[in-house]
Formats: C-alpha cells, structure tokens, sequence
C-alpha cells in the first residue's frame, strides 16, 4: 500500500490550503474531512457541530476519518484540528499514511482565526490565550505524527516540499506522546544522522561507539558528525556483551562530565545493542537526563534494542536487571552499516526478527521462509523491507504498553530461555540473538506441550532458523547449565514468569508459568 498524506494541527494551521499544493506536486487527489462533514451532512461543520454536539461531532469525524483511511488508493487528507485527537483514529493513520503536524505560534493563530463565530474553541475570552491553552492540552496527540513543521512564516511552496521530503524519507513513527520520535531507515546516507542531530540543536556531543564498530564506521561516523557545529566527545567502548557493565557506564559519565556537558547536549549511540543500551543509560542518569539519539550499527539494535527505550547493563545476577526506560529522541538505521557486519552476528540478529514475525506477522514470517537463503547473506534488497518491517512491529507493540507492563512482554518471546542460556555461559558461548534462537524453539516446544501451542509451529520455527543461518539446536547439557539462571527472568512475578505463548503464527498471548516447572523442563533433554 502506498501511504496516505495526513495533514494535521491546530486549527488555522494551513492544513487545507497546503493540501492542494502537496496534492498536485504529489500527483494525488486530497480530500478535507470538514469538507466531507459539510457535504455529508448538508451543513456548514459549524451548524454540524451546533446539532450534534462535540461528541457526536467527534464520532461522526472519525467514521469519515476512517473511511478516507482505508482508502487503497493514496490520497492527500487534510484533517480538522481536533480530528487525530482520537487515539483510534490516530493510530491509525500513523499506521496507513505519512502524518505531518503543521504548527502556528498561539498569536499567529489568532491572527488568522478570522471570524471568531465560525471557530467556537476560540469564541470565549483572548483568543491566542485560549489557543495556548488548546494547544497544551493537545501537545501529546500532535506530536504523535512522522513530522512536524512550523508555518509561521514559510510559504506553502516551502511547505510542500518538506512535506513531500518527509514522505521519500517514510520513516517509521514511535508515538507517545511528547516524547514521539520517528526511525529512519536508510542506506549509506549519513545526513539523515547529521540532521537527526542538528534537529535537536545539541549544545555539545557525547559519541558513544565501541572499537570494532569504529574501526570499521569511522569514516561513516565523522561523516555524519563533520556538518554539525557541536564540540563533541567520542568515547570507544570495549565491544561485546561481557563488557555491558556498570564500569562501562562509568567511563561514558566520567568522559562525559570531564568534557564539561550540561543539560542540553545529546549522546549519540553508534553501534550495536551493547552501545545502544550503555549509552542510552549514561544518557538516562547524566545530569538526570539527557537526550539521545540511537544509531545502530547492527541488525539486532535496527530491529530491536535501538527502539523503545529499554537502557541498562548486566550484573553478576543477571542480563540487563539494572536499567531504566528512557526513549531516544531519534533513531536512524543505516543499512550500509551491515555490509562490514561479521556474518555470524547478521545472523543471530536474524534471530529477533523470527521472534516478532512468528509472534504477530504471518505475512512477514512467510517472507523471511522465501528469502531465507538471501537474508542469511546478507542481500541488502531483501533486508530493507524486512528491517523496517520488523521496526513497525515493534513500535506498534512500545506505543501500547511503553514500560512493559503489559503486551510488551510478548517481545519476551525466546528471551526467558534465551537469556538464561546466555547469563550461564558468561555472555561468552553465545550471541544474544543466537541464545534467543535456541530460546524460542525451546519456549515453543514448551509451550506445545502444555496445549497452547499447535503441533509443527515448533518444527517450522526452527526450519527457518537453520535456513537463516542461526542454530537453535544447543546440547542438552548447556540447557541444564541454563536451568540455574531462569528464575532471575525480570518477567517473573512470584514464583511464576510471564511467558510468551503462541496460539499460532501471528497469535501470540502471555501465560502464566510456574519457575519450577521451566527449570524443569529445562533440566531435560534436547529439544530437537
Ligand atoms: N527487547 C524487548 C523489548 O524492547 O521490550
């Protein structure tokens, strides 16, 4: 499907007379939805709203708003000021269109408000007063968008080609609230890193990378760095899991505040998921918070750990049990990144992309049994639509339940054994995505047992890792090795852990499951 184009904002935003101009330059039909209300109704949107009241307005906005949605063919939609306030609606059109906020400040809205009597939220008292207000109340849901542009003094010529920029960029939006942000995916354009930065007009940098990350990226990363004006300081982590630990941490902090930060400089993270955690977490507890931009390097940061905010280190009890949610201002992934990517880490990265395909996309679970042999080489054309695939899953999950309290938890699914496998072999024996691999056709297994799951998804998951490259098949006795480590799942909840169980493909539910019993099951044989 090709997206829609939805203009959104306040009222007196420019929404409907920039549609046109994007229309016709994008060579697409636009569509008003007041337009549509007053058609419909045989109405002015005033008079509608007189009869039906705001609720009822509100509701009939929405059935128009969805309709035009659900179009297939794409159109450009201009929206009325309060019609994405709906979260439905909202959702939705960020799922089915490139949604732009155009923005006025509270006085230039005034000034072009007009005739006060067809604008009944800014009839009563100043009306630029009663627009700052409006517009504070509304800050969460115009902020949910892919972009945002201020119209204050830019004409519409202007305004339609970032627009249309916008759209040729297709980013995937993370929408919550004010601290929305979208991810690029790109290939060998390192200005999309230097304007993610620039955007955020850091006082200063903090460059976080590892050495074997910049050893092969250090021309890709001065590239994007070189434009911005911002003084920065790059510090180079020892690479690997083993190395995700409080003193890694405390070389970002002490290399940080010895360069002199304050609160309004960024750290950027390039590199894979050890980089983006540690980063992400200096940034969460630096000066109580700073902001960050997440780069990653590999396939399992693009897909995974880069997006929704998850930051922390391992300890000695466990992987990642010290952290905190703290979610980055940008996320941009690079696809040329991965041409110098150590095949086997490709690979395991592969892994975290089963798990969300297995877990609520069929259609992308039978792309990847297609494009097996492609993706376990490495094909960039294959791993774009899989990549920014595997990010919308992924984002649709961090907008429902941001701090894990709920669904998340399904993005858990191979992690329970997954991580258990990896803590009792150091973070040594295997890649995380490998351990995961192994874990979700042990979970499966599991879970078949029990009756949630039905016979042969098992056999098919791990068919396609193998095909993939990444072996889910470990001996049984570094299972019984694991056994000790499934209790210090952050999931469990008393004696029990939350754990992810598949209905089928695409159907994924949490069930309850007694520690006991998965030590257990993990003490037996290998599963083949
Ligand atoms: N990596 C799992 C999550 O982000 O929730």
């Amino acid at each position: 499907m090709a997206a829609h184009i939805v203009l959104s904002g306040f009222m007196a935003t420019g929404k409907s007379s920039l549609a046109p101009v994007v229309a016709e330059r994008a060579g697409l039909p636009w569509v008003d939805i007041d337009a549509v209300i007053a058609a419909q109704q045989g109405a002015a949107v005033g008079e509608v709203w007189q009869r039906l009241g705001e609720r009822g307005f509100r509701a009939l906005e929405a059935t128009i708003a969805e309709a035009e949605l659900r179009h297939e063919a794409p159109r450009v939609i201009a929206c009325g000021g309060g019609t994405l306030l709906d979260r439905a609606t909202r959702h939705l059109a960020l799922d089915r269109a490139v949604v732009v906020t155009l923005t006025a400040s509270p006085e230039v809205i005034a000034a072009r408000a007009g005739d006060l009597s067809t604008r009944p939220h800014l009839a009563s008292g100043d009306p630029a007063a009663r627009a700052r207000d409006l517009l504070a109340l509304r800050a969460d849901a115009y902020a949910e968008c892919h972009g945002s542009f201020a119209t204050d003094d830019v004409g519409l010529d202007a305004l339609a080609e970032a627009v249309l920029a916008l759209v040729a960029r297709a980013p995937v939006a993370v929408p919550l609230g004010t601290r929305s942000y979208v991810v690029d995916v790109t290939r060998d354009q390192s200005w999309a890193l230097t304007d993610a930065i620039a955007q955020l007009a850091p006082s200063s940098l903090v460059v976080v990378t590892d050495a074997h990350v910049y050893r092969a990226q250090q021309k890709r990363l001065e590239s994007a760095l070189a434009p911005l004006a911002a003084a920065g300081s790059l510090i180079t982590l020892s690479p690997g899991e083993p190395n995700k630990n409080l003193a890694a941490v405390q070389t970002i902090w002490e290399s940080a505040l010895g360069a002199g930060i304050d609160r309004d400089a960024v750290v950027v993270a390039f590199g894979g998921g050890v980089v983006g955690d540690l980063a992400g977490f200096a940034a969460a507890t630096l000066l109580r918070g700073l902001r960050v931009v997440q780069a990653p390097t590999t396939l399992l940061a693009m897909v995974d750990a880069s997006v929704g905010g998850k930051t922390g280190f391992d300890v000695t009890a466990g992987k990642n049990l010290v952290g905190a949610f703290h979610q980055p201002c940008a996320v941009v992934a690079d696809l040329a990144t991965l041409a110098t990517l150590p095949q086997r880490e490709l690979r395991a990265g592969l892994a975290e992309v089963v798990k969300v395909a297995l877990a609520f996309d069929p259609t992308l679970l039978e792309l990847l049994e297609s494009h097996a042999a492609a993706l376990a080489g490495g094909s960039p054309q294959i791993l774009a639509p899989v990549v920014r695939r595997a990010i919308e899953l992924k984002a649709a999950i961090v907008r429902e339940d941001e701090t894990d309290t709920g669904r998340r938890a399904l993005l858990n699914f191979g992690h329970t054994f997954g991580h258990a496998l990896e803590t009792a072999g150091a973070y040594r024996d295997y890649l995380h995505g490998e351990a995961v691999a192994a874990g979700i056709v042990r979970e499966l297994a599991f879970t078949t047992r029990r009756g949630w799951t039905p016979p042969g998804l098992t056999e098919r998951a791990a068919r396609l890792l193998a095909a993939l490259g990444v072996s889910p098949h470990v001996p049984a006795g570094r299972w019984a090795a694991a056994a000790g480590h499934l209790g210090k799942d952050k999931k469990r909840a008393g004696g029990d852990v939350r754990l992810p169980a598949l209905r089928g493909a695409g159907l994924a539910s949490i069930e309850r499951v007694a520690v006991a019993e998965l030590v257990a099951d993990c003490k037996g044989a290998e599963i083949r």
